[in-house]
Protein backbone atom coordinates (compact mmCIF):
# COMPACT_ATOMS: atom_id res chain seq x y z
CA UNK A 1 0.00 0.00 0.00
CA UNK A 2 1.73 3.36 -0.72
CA UNK A 3 0.74 6.72 -0.12
CA UNK A 4 -0.06 8.84 -3.15
CA UNK A 5 0.95 12.56 -3.17
CA UNK A 6 -0.73 14.60 -5.13
CA UNK A 7 1.47 17.00 -7.00
CA UNK A 8 0.82 20.68 -7.09
CA UNK A 9 1.76 22.83 -9.61
CA UNK A 10 1.39 26.00 -7.23
CA UNK A 11 3.77 26.34 -4.32
CA UNK A 12 1.80 25.23 -0.71
CA UNK A 13 2.03 27.62 2.16
CA UNK A 14 4.79 26.10 4.94
CA UNK A 15 2.67 24.71 7.97
CA UNK A 16 2.80 26.72 11.19
CA UNK A 17 3.97 24.62 13.96
CA UNK A 18 5.09 25.26 17.46
CA UNK A 19 7.15 23.45 18.98
CA UNK A 20 7.84 23.33 23.33
CA UNK A 21 11.20 21.90 24.54
CA UNK A 22 11.87 18.76 22.45
CA UNK A 23 14.38 16.89 22.43
CA UNK A 24 16.25 16.86 18.73
CA UNK A 25 15.44 13.25 18.12
CA UNK A 26 12.27 14.30 17.97
CA UNK A 27 12.12 17.81 16.05
CA UNK A 28 14.03 15.95 13.48
CA UNK A 29 11.26 13.24 13.21
CA UNK A 30 8.64 15.52 13.02
CA UNK A 31 10.48 17.15 10.43
CA UNK A 32 10.55 13.94 8.35
CA UNK A 33 7.29 13.54 8.94
CA UNK A 34 5.91 16.85 7.38
CA UNK A 35 8.98 16.47 4.39
CA UNK A 36 7.33 13.45 3.59
CA UNK A 37 4.20 14.62 2.75
CA UNK A 38 5.95 17.40 0.60
CA UNK A 39 5.00 20.10 3.17
CA UNK A 40 7.81 22.65 4.79
CA UNK A 41 6.68 23.71 8.66
CA UNK A 42 7.33 27.14 9.61
CA UNK A 43 8.47 26.53 13.22
CA UNK A 44 8.43 28.64 16.47
CA UNK A 45 10.59 27.07 18.69
CA UNK A 46 10.33 27.59 22.52
CA UNK A 47 12.97 26.21 24.73
CA UNK A 48 12.70 28.40 27.99
CA UNK A 49 9.91 28.47 30.57
CA UNK A 50 9.97 32.54 29.94
CA UNK A 51 9.84 32.54 26.35
CA UNK A 52 6.43 29.93 26.93
CA UNK A 53 4.62 32.40 29.00
CA UNK A 54 5.32 35.34 26.57
CA UNK A 55 3.71 33.22 23.33
CA UNK A 56 1.07 31.24 25.39
CA UNK A 57 -0.21 34.56 26.58
CA UNK A 58 0.68 36.82 23.47
CA UNK A 59 -1.78 38.39 21.62
CA UNK A 60 -2.65 37.52 18.62
CA UNK A 61 -1.22 34.27 19.38
CA UNK A 62 1.45 32.97 16.70
CA UNK A 63 -0.53 30.19 14.63
CA UNK A 64 0.15 26.88 14.76
CA UNK A 65 -1.26 23.76 13.19
CA UNK A 66 -0.43 21.45 15.68
CA UNK A 67 2.29 21.95 18.74
CA UNK A 68 5.01 19.20 19.89
CA UNK A 69 5.95 19.08 23.19
CA UNK A 70 8.90 17.48 25.09
CA UNK A 71 10.74 17.58 28.52
CA UNK A 72 13.35 19.83 27.77
CA UNK A 73 12.52 22.91 28.95
CA UNK A 74 12.95 23.34 32.81
CA UNK A 75 10.86 25.37 35.33
CA UNK A 76 7.62 24.37 33.94
CA UNK A 77 5.45 20.56 34.87
CA UNK A 78 4.06 18.96 32.44
CA UNK A 79 0.36 20.10 32.95
CA UNK A 80 1.32 23.39 33.17
CA UNK A 81 2.61 22.66 29.77
CA UNK A 82 -0.43 20.73 28.65
CA UNK A 83 -3.14 23.06 29.71
CA UNK A 84 -1.03 26.60 28.57
CA UNK A 85 -0.65 25.09 24.78
CA UNK A 86 -4.12 23.48 24.72
CA UNK A 87 -5.77 26.98 25.88
CA UNK A 88 -3.65 28.88 23.60
CA UNK A 89 -4.30 26.65 20.16
CA UNK A 90 -7.58 25.07 21.31
CA UNK A 91 -8.57 23.76 18.10
CA UNK A 92 -5.15 22.08 17.16
CA UNK A 93 -3.61 18.64 17.68
CA UNK A 94 -0.87 19.08 20.88
CA UNK A 95 1.22 16.23 20.81
CA UNK A 96 3.70 15.28 23.49
CA UNK A 97 7.04 13.45 21.83
CA UNK A 98 10.03 12.02 23.69
CA UNK A 99 12.86 10.06 22.61
CA UNK A 100 13.99 9.10 26.25
CA UNK A 101 11.95 5.51 27.25
CA UNK A 102 12.86 6.67 31.20
CA UNK A 103 9.72 8.21 32.76
CA UNK A 104 7.44 8.33 29.53
CA UNK A 105 3.97 7.50 30.85
CA UNK A 106 1.80 7.65 28.45
CA UNK A 107 -1.75 7.10 29.92
CA UNK A 108 -0.40 9.87 32.49
CA UNK A 109 0.05 12.67 29.12
CA UNK A 110 -3.07 11.57 27.59
CA UNK A 111 -4.89 12.99 30.62
CA UNK A 112 -3.05 15.86 31.46
CA UNK A 113 -4.54 16.98 27.88
CA UNK A 114 -2.60 16.05 25.43
CA UNK A 115 -4.07 14.99 22.21
CA UNK A 116 -1.81 11.70 22.62
CA UNK A 117 1.81 11.00 23.71
CA UNK A 118 4.47 8.94 21.81
CA UNK A 119 7.97 7.23 22.21
CA UNK A 120 10.20 8.39 19.23
CA UNK A 121 10.97 6.63 16.85
CA UNK A 122 9.69 3.39 19.19
CA UNK A 123 6.16 4.48 18.38
CA UNK A 124 6.86 5.83 14.79
CA UNK A 125 4.03 4.59 12.74
CA UNK A 126 1.10 5.22 15.43
CA UNK A 127 2.15 8.68 15.40
CA UNK A 128 1.93 9.05 11.89
CA UNK A 129 -1.50 7.94 11.97
CA UNK A 130 -2.43 10.36 14.53
CA UNK A 131 -0.60 13.26 12.88
CA UNK A 132 -2.80 12.25 9.93
CA UNK A 133 -5.58 12.27 11.61
CA UNK A 134 -5.08 15.26 13.69
CA UNK A 135 -3.24 17.82 12.27
CA UNK A 136 -5.22 19.67 9.06
CA UNK A 137 -2.52 20.02 6.16
CA UNK A 138 -4.72 21.12 3.94
CA UNK A 139 -4.01 18.42 2.21
CA UNK A 140 -5.44 14.31 1.23
CA UNK A 141 -3.13 11.01 1.83
CA UNK A 142 -5.01 8.79 -0.06
CA UNK A 143 -4.29 5.25 1.09
CA UNK A 144 -4.70 2.30 -1.51
CA UNK A 145 -7.09 -0.69 -0.94
CA UNK A 146 -7.29 -3.76 -3.08
CA UNK A 147 -10.23 -3.25 -5.40
CA UNK A 148 -11.54 -7.11 -3.84
CA UNK A 149 -11.74 -5.78 -0.34
CA UNK A 150 -14.94 -4.11 -1.25
CA UNK A 151 -17.85 -6.09 -2.81
CA UNK A 152 -19.86 -5.03 -5.56
CA UNK A 153 -23.02 -3.68 -4.15
CA UNK A 154 -22.28 -3.25 -0.77
CA UNK A 155 -23.12 -0.08 0.96
CA UNK A 156 -19.66 1.63 2.16
CA UNK A 157 -19.33 4.33 4.35
CA UNK A 158 -16.15 6.01 3.27
CA UNK A 159 -15.74 7.87 -0.14
CA UNK A 160 -13.93 5.53 -3.03
CA UNK A 161 -11.23 6.91 -4.89
CA UNK A 162 -9.74 6.27 -8.51
CA UNK A 163 -6.21 7.12 -9.12
CA UNK A 164 -5.96 9.11 -12.96
CA UNK A 165 -2.18 8.61 -13.79
CA UNK A 166 -2.63 11.06 -17.13
CA UNK A 167 -3.35 14.02 -14.85
CA UNK A 168 -2.00 12.52 -11.71
CA UNK A 169 -5.22 13.31 -9.64
CA UNK A 170 -7.47 11.31 -7.15
CA UNK A 171 -11.18 11.16 -8.99
CA UNK A 172 -14.13 10.53 -6.40
CA UNK A 173 -15.84 7.55 -7.85
CA UNK A 174 -18.19 6.45 -5.10
CA UNK A 175 -19.31 8.79 -2.48
CA UNK A 176 -20.00 7.51 1.04
CA UNK A 177 -23.29 5.83 1.24
CA UNK A 178 -23.71 4.53 -2.18
CA UNK A 179 -22.12 1.34 -3.51
CA UNK A 180 -20.23 -0.05 -6.39
CA UNK A 181 -22.06 -1.62 -9.02
CA UNK A 182 -21.31 -4.65 -10.58
CA UNK A 183 -20.58 -2.66 -13.87
CA UNK A 184 -18.14 0.06 -12.10
CA UNK A 185 -16.73 -2.92 -10.64
CA UNK A 186 -16.12 -5.17 -14.21
CA UNK A 187 -14.61 -1.87 -15.86
CA UNK A 188 -12.26 -1.24 -12.92
CA UNK A 189 -11.01 -4.54 -13.34
CA UNK A 190 -10.91 -4.40 -17.00
CA UNK A 191 -8.78 -1.46 -17.01
CA UNK A 192 -6.46 -3.36 -14.61
CA UNK A 193 -7.11 -1.03 -11.93
CA UNK A 194 -7.46 -3.52 -9.10
CA UNK A 195 -6.46 -0.69 -6.44
CA UNK A 196 -8.66 1.95 -5.76
CA UNK A 197 -8.23 4.79 -2.67
CA UNK A 198 -9.53 6.04 0.91
CA UNK A 199 -8.99 9.12 2.12
CA UNK A 200 -6.56 8.12 5.08
CA UNK A 201 -8.60 9.74 7.54
CA UNK A 202 -11.59 7.52 6.42
CA UNK A 203 -9.28 4.44 7.14
CA UNK A 204 -11.09 3.47 10.15
CA UNK A 205 -14.36 3.39 8.63
CA UNK A 206 -12.59 0.98 5.88
CA UNK A 207 -11.54 -1.13 8.69
CA UNK A 208 -14.83 -1.48 10.25
CA UNK A 209 -16.33 -2.24 6.52
CA UNK A 210 -13.87 -5.05 6.53
CA UNK A 211 -14.13 -6.05 9.74
CA UNK A 212 -18.17 -6.37 9.55
CA UNK A 213 -17.67 -8.76 6.86
CA UNK A 214 -15.45 -10.88 8.62
CA UNK A 215 -18.27 -11.29 11.54
CA UNK A 216 -20.51 -12.04 9.60
CA UNK A 217 -19.03 -14.99 8.25
CA UNK A 218 -17.45 -16.12 11.24
CA UNK A 219 -20.96 -16.08 13.22
CA UNK A 220 -23.44 -16.57 10.69
CA UNK A 221 -24.73 -20.27 11.66
CA UNK A 222 -28.23 -19.55 11.15
CA UNK A 223 -28.56 -19.13 7.58
CA UNK A 224 -25.17 -20.61 6.19
CA UNK A 225 -24.55 -24.56 6.43
CA UNK A 226 -21.15 -25.26 7.99
CA UNK A 227 -19.18 -25.76 4.25
CA UNK A 228 -20.90 -22.74 3.05
CA UNK A 229 -19.95 -20.81 6.21
CA UNK A 230 -16.56 -21.78 5.97
CA UNK A 231 -16.04 -21.45 2.27
CA UNK A 232 -17.24 -17.97 3.15
CA UNK A 233 -14.68 -17.63 5.97
CA UNK A 234 -11.73 -18.57 3.74
CA UNK A 235 -13.02 -16.31 0.97
CA UNK A 236 -13.27 -13.12 3.70
CA UNK A 237 -9.89 -13.96 5.12
CA UNK A 238 -8.08 -14.28 1.66
CA UNK A 239 -9.51 -10.88 1.06
CA UNK A 240 -7.75 -9.41 4.12
CA UNK A 241 -5.01 -10.88 3.26
CA UNK A 242 -4.96 -10.45 -0.21
CA UNK A 243 -2.49 -7.27 -0.79
CA UNK A 244 0.03 -9.27 1.41
CA UNK A 245 0.83 -11.85 -1.39
CA UNK A 246 -0.57 -9.49 -4.60
CA UNK A 247 2.24 -9.16 -6.88
CA UNK A 248 2.98 -5.45 -6.29
CA UNK A 249 3.81 -5.96 -3.05
CA UNK A 250 6.77 -8.30 -3.71
CA UNK A 251 9.88 -6.83 -2.59
CA UNK A 252 7.83 -3.95 -1.58
CA UNK A 253 9.96 -1.49 0.97
CA UNK A 254 9.82 -1.55 4.64
CA UNK A 255 7.16 1.26 5.03
CA UNK A 256 4.75 -0.52 2.81
CA UNK A 257 5.42 -3.70 4.63
CA UNK A 258 4.51 -1.87 7.72
CA UNK A 259 1.61 -0.47 6.51
CA UNK A 260 -0.05 -3.73 5.35
CA UNK A 261 0.64 -4.93 9.20
CA UNK A 262 -1.04 -1.70 10.40
CA UNK A 263 -4.14 -2.61 8.30
CA UNK A 264 -4.23 -5.82 9.19
CA UNK A 265 -4.31 -4.77 12.51
CA UNK A 266 -7.11 -2.39 12.24
CA UNK A 267 -9.21 -4.67 10.98
CA UNK A 268 -8.34 -7.41 13.10
CA UNK A 269 -9.61 -5.13 16.11
CA UNK A 270 -12.23 -3.85 15.08
CA UNK A 271 -13.56 -7.39 14.32
CA UNK A 272 -12.14 -8.63 17.73
CA UNK A 273 -14.31 -5.57 19.47
CA UNK A 274 -17.59 -6.69 17.46
CA UNK A 275 -17.05 -10.22 18.32
CA UNK A 276 -15.34 -10.45 21.93
CA UNK A 277 -18.68 -10.54 23.87
CA UNK A 278 -17.04 -10.87 27.44
CA UNK A 279 -14.90 -7.84 26.25
CA UNK A 280 -11.63 -9.18 27.40
CA UNK A 281 -9.15 -8.25 24.72
CA UNK A 282 -10.56 -4.79 24.73
CA UNK A 283 -10.01 -4.66 28.50
CA UNK A 284 -6.73 -6.42 28.31
CA UNK A 285 -5.47 -4.23 25.35
CA UNK A 286 -6.33 -0.86 27.93
CA UNK A 287 -4.40 -2.81 30.54
CA UNK A 288 -1.53 -3.44 27.87
CA UNK A 289 -1.41 0.56 26.97
CA UNK A 290 0.34 1.33 24.19
CA UNK A 291 1.80 -2.58 23.61
CA UNK A 292 -1.58 -2.41 21.54
CA UNK A 293 -0.86 0.57 19.43
CA UNK A 294 2.64 -0.57 18.71
CA UNK A 295 4.08 -1.92 15.34
CA UNK A 296 5.27 -5.36 16.97
CA UNK A 297 6.10 -9.13 16.60
CA UNK A 298 3.41 -9.51 19.65
CA UNK A 299 0.60 -7.72 17.37
CA UNK A 300 1.78 -9.42 13.79
CA UNK A 301 1.19 -12.81 15.76
CA UNK A 302 -1.90 -11.40 17.40
CA UNK A 303 -3.15 -10.79 14.05
CA UNK A 304 -2.21 -13.13 12.05
CA UNK A 305 -3.10 -15.86 14.54
CA UNK A 306 -6.77 -14.64 14.51
CA UNK A 307 -7.10 -14.44 10.90
CA UNK A 308 -6.13 -18.14 10.71
CA UNK A 309 -8.53 -19.05 13.50
CA UNK A 310 -11.67 -17.36 11.37
CA UNK A 311 -10.15 -18.85 7.83
CA UNK A 312 -9.49 -21.90 9.51
CA UNK A 313 -12.72 -22.15 11.12
CA UNK A 314 -10.64 -23.09 14.58
CA UNK A 315 -10.65 -21.89 17.91
CA UNK A 316 -11.81 -18.81 19.07
CA UNK A 317 -10.04 -15.95 17.49
CA UNK A 318 -10.43 -13.61 20.48
CA UNK A 319 -8.22 -15.82 22.61
CA UNK A 320 -5.68 -16.68 20.33
CA UNK A 321 -5.30 -12.90 19.38
CA UNK A 322 -4.67 -12.76 23.26
CA UNK A 323 -2.30 -15.04 23.55
CA UNK A 324 -0.46 -13.73 21.02
CA UNK A 325 0.01 -9.95 22.39
CA UNK A 326 1.71 -11.87 25.50
CA UNK A 327 3.44 -14.45 24.56
CA UNK A 328 6.50 -13.57 24.42
CA UNK A 329 6.04 -11.20 27.76
CA UNK A 330 8.95 -13.49 29.41
CA UNK A 331 11.75 -12.39 27.09
CA UNK A 332 11.83 -8.84 29.11
CA UNK A 333 13.06 -11.69 31.54
CA UNK A 334 16.11 -12.93 29.56
CA UNK A 335 19.52 -12.73 30.70
CA UNK A 336 21.28 -9.53 28.61
CA UNK A 337 23.45 -11.48 27.23
CA UNK A 338 21.63 -13.79 25.01
CA UNK A 339 18.56 -10.84 24.50
CA UNK A 340 18.19 -10.46 20.40
CA UNK A 341 20.43 -12.63 19.19
CA UNK A 342 18.66 -15.86 17.14
CA UNK A 343 17.84 -19.03 18.85
CA UNK A 344 20.24 -21.24 16.70
CA UNK A 345 22.87 -18.91 17.46
CA UNK A 346 22.85 -19.91 21.06
CA UNK A 347 24.76 -22.63 23.26
CA UNK A 348 23.48 -24.98 25.29
CA UNK A 349 23.21 -22.85 28.17
CA UNK A 350 21.46 -19.78 26.63
CA UNK A 351 19.03 -22.23 24.54
CA UNK A 352 17.84 -23.59 28.03
CA UNK A 353 17.43 -19.85 29.50
CA UNK A 354 15.56 -18.80 26.52
CA UNK A 355 13.41 -22.06 26.43
CA UNK A 356 11.70 -20.84 30.45
CA UNK A 357 10.12 -17.56 28.43
CA UNK A 358 7.02 -19.01 28.10
CA UNK A 359 6.70 -20.00 31.63
CA UNK A 360 8.04 -16.47 32.40
CA UNK A 361 5.14 -14.87 30.40
CA UNK A 362 2.29 -16.77 32.81
CA UNK A 363 4.97 -15.68 35.55
CA UNK A 364 4.15 -12.15 34.78
CA UNK A 365 0.47 -12.49 33.52
CA UNK A 366 -0.44 -13.42 36.87
CA UNK A 367 2.29 -11.07 39.11
CA UNK A 368 0.83 -8.13 36.72
CA UNK A 369 -2.25 -9.26 37.78
CA UNK A 370 -3.38 -9.41 33.45
CA UNK A 371 -7.08 -10.02 32.50
CA UNK A 372 -5.88 -13.60 30.77
CA UNK A 373 -8.63 -16.02 30.55
CA UNK A 374 -7.11 -20.04 31.55
CA UNK A 375 -7.55 -21.28 28.01
CA UNK A 376 -5.11 -17.97 26.34
CA UNK A 377 -2.35 -18.95 29.72
CA UNK A 378 -2.73 -22.65 28.67
CA UNK A 379 -2.15 -21.13 24.62
CA UNK A 380 0.80 -18.86 25.64
CA UNK A 381 2.70 -21.94 27.92
CA UNK A 382 2.30 -24.42 24.87
CA UNK A 383 3.46 -21.74 21.82
CA UNK A 384 7.06 -23.67 21.42
CA UNK A 385 5.53 -27.07 21.64
CA UNK A 386 5.75 -28.68 18.03
CA UNK A 387 3.44 -31.01 16.84
CA UNK A 388 6.70 -33.86 15.97
CA UNK A 389 7.18 -33.35 19.24
CA UNK A 390 10.50 -31.45 19.42
CA UNK A 391 8.99 -28.30 21.21
CA UNK A 392 9.65 -27.32 24.27
CA UNK A 393 8.97 -26.89 27.47
CA UNK A 394 7.18 -30.19 28.20
CA UNK A 395 8.23 -31.92 24.52
CA UNK A 396 4.76 -32.30 23.67
CA UNK A 397 3.20 -34.64 21.02
CA UNK A 398 0.38 -34.19 18.05
CA UNK A 399 -3.00 -33.45 19.37
CA UNK A 400 -1.66 -33.61 23.04
CA UNK A 401 -0.72 -29.80 21.75
CA UNK A 402 -3.83 -27.22 21.65
CA UNK A 403 -5.23 -26.72 18.17
CA UNK A 404 -5.38 -23.08 19.48
CA UNK A 405 -1.67 -23.53 20.28
CA UNK A 406 -0.50 -24.73 17.14
CA UNK A 407 -2.46 -21.90 15.06
CA UNK A 408 -0.32 -19.48 17.47
CA UNK A 409 2.88 -21.38 17.14
CA UNK A 410 2.81 -20.85 13.09
CA UNK A 411 1.56 -17.34 13.17
CA UNK A 412 4.42 -16.58 15.22
CA UNK A 413 6.99 -18.36 12.54
CA UNK A 414 4.87 -16.48 9.96
CA UNK A 415 5.09 -13.08 11.30
CA UNK A 416 9.32 -14.25 11.67
CA UNK A 417 9.18 -15.21 7.94
CA UNK A 418 7.21 -12.61 6.65
CA UNK A 419 8.35 -9.31 8.18
CA UNK A 420 9.99 -6.72 6.47
CA UNK A 421 13.13 -6.02 7.67
CA UNK A 422 14.98 -3.54 6.37
CA UNK A 423 17.71 -4.52 4.51
CA UNK A 424 16.46 -8.47 3.85
CA UNK A 425 13.89 -9.79 1.43
CA UNK A 426 11.12 -10.87 3.18
CA UNK A 427 9.24 -14.49 2.16
CA UNK A 428 5.40 -14.21 0.87
CA UNK A 429 2.94 -15.68 2.61
CA UNK A 430 2.62 -18.56 0.89
CA UNK A 431 6.35 -18.83 0.45
CA UNK A 432 6.56 -18.39 4.42
CA UNK A 433 4.26 -20.94 5.45
CA UNK A 434 5.97 -23.70 2.20
CA UNK A 435 9.41 -23.07 4.14
CA UNK A 436 6.92 -24.14 7.57
CA UNK A 437 5.70 -27.23 5.84
CA UNK A 438 9.78 -27.91 5.14
CA UNK A 439 10.58 -28.05 8.66
CA UNK A 440 8.35 -30.96 9.55
CA UNK A 441 7.54 -29.63 12.68
CA UNK A 442 3.76 -28.58 12.50
CA UNK A 443 0.42 -30.58 11.85
CA UNK A 444 1.06 -30.78 7.83
CA UNK A 445 -3.01 -30.94 7.75
CA UNK A 446 -2.96 -27.52 9.29
CA UNK A 447 -0.22 -25.66 7.01
CA UNK A 448 -1.80 -27.50 4.18
CA UNK A 449 -5.30 -25.83 5.14
CA UNK A 450 -3.83 -22.52 5.81
CA UNK A 451 -1.83 -22.87 2.61
CA UNK A 452 -5.30 -23.04 0.88
CA UNK A 453 -6.15 -19.59 2.05
CA UNK A 454 -3.01 -18.32 0.10
CA UNK A 455 -3.38 -20.58 -3.15
FE1 LIG B 1 8.12 -17.29 21.98
FE1 LIG C 1 7.09 -15.01 19.30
Amino acid sequence: MSDQKEASQEERAAIPVVFVGIDDVCKQFVDAYFGSLGLSIEITDITTSDAFEKIMFEDPKPQAQAAFCGSEITGLEVAEIAQMTRGAFPESGIFYLSSQRAGFDQKFLQKQGFTDAFLIPFDKSVAHEAFEEKINTGKKVYRSISLVDVNPDDEIAFDLYMFMPMNKKHVKMVAAGNSISEDQYKRLNNYGHNSVFVDAKELGSFYEYTAEKLKNVAEDNATMSETERRQKAQKAVRSVFSRLFSTNTKGANFTEGKQIAEDLRGIVKSFLGKVDKEGYYGKLTRQLGDTNNSYSHATNVSTYGALFAVGLGIGNPEEIAMAGLLHDLGEIELPPDIVGKPYAELDAKGKAAYEKHPETSIKIIQERRLICPDIVQRIIIQHHERFNGSGYPRGLFGNGILKEAQILAIADEFDEATRWVAGRPSLGPREALESLKATFTHDPNLVGELLFLFR
